[in-house]
């Protein structure tokens, strides 16, 4: 069972499927506080490449601790090294522990839009607000060119899809929204026709 006191709108997909840039302006919208969970995990495989321990000694891992020793990663969060280490990092299933409790402390403060990979299917299973964004492999790899990244989003994919832990899934009972021919702007839209539905009280735009 999830802690969340607060109410929480779970934004899941793939690499590069839209879904930060969705979540980011769905949390404006409303108001609500955005957490962007792969952010963390990237967090945690910085600090990890850091200290000069081997991503896939998951025995080194379990003991990483998630302090970033005074140190902003921020501008480090996208490095290459960072994205072709940070599945396996997040297939370790004492980092997830960590970091999910960190999640579940946030939606006890606000209400919360969060995008990740398994935020509506096993950080939050009890939200009723569960998107899960894609789009099709030609223009999430476009999408990552445009921002000028290298990033083996496919490799990823891969990895994310069939690790053990907390794999990236489609949660039963989520909306999935292809964003390969909508603007940000029309999957928010989408999102926002949804919660209303479910009578949740929207600001207006
Ligand atoms: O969302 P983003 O692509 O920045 O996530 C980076 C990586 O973090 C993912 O490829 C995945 O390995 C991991 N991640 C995860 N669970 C989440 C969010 C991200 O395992 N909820």
């Amino acid at each position: 069972m999830s802690s969340e006191s607060h109410r929480v709108i779970a934004i899941d997909g793939p690499a590069a499927s839209g879904k930060s840039s969705v979540a980011r302006e769905l949390a404006l919208r409303l108001g609500f506080a955005y957490v962007n969970s792969g952010a963390m995990y990237r967090a945690v495989t910085w600090h990890v490449l850091q200290k000069g321990v081997d991503p896939n000694d998951t025995e080194a891992n379990n003991q990483s601790r998630i302090l970033i020793d005074g140190v902003d990663p921020t501008e480090h969060l996208r490095d290459d090294g960072v994205n072709n280490s940070v599945s396996q990092v997040s297939s370790v299933p004492q980092v997830r522990r960590v970091l999910v409790e960190k999640m579940h402390h946030y939606a006890e403060e606000n209400d919360l839009v969060m995008e990740g990979r398994d935020i509506g299917s096993v950080v939050f299973p009890d939200t009723p607000y569960k998107f899960y964004i894609d789009a099709s492999p030609e223009v999430r790899l476009r999408r990552r060119a445009a921002e000028g990244l290298r990033d083996e989003i496919a490799a990823r994919d891969r990895a994310d899809s069939n690790r053990r832990a907390s794999p990236l899934i489609i949660a039963e009972d989520a909306l999935v929204i292809d964003s390969s021919n909508l603007t940000i702007d029309g999957v928010v839209g989408e999102i926002v026709g949804r919660l209303k539905m479910t009578g949740m009280q929207i600001p207006s735009a």
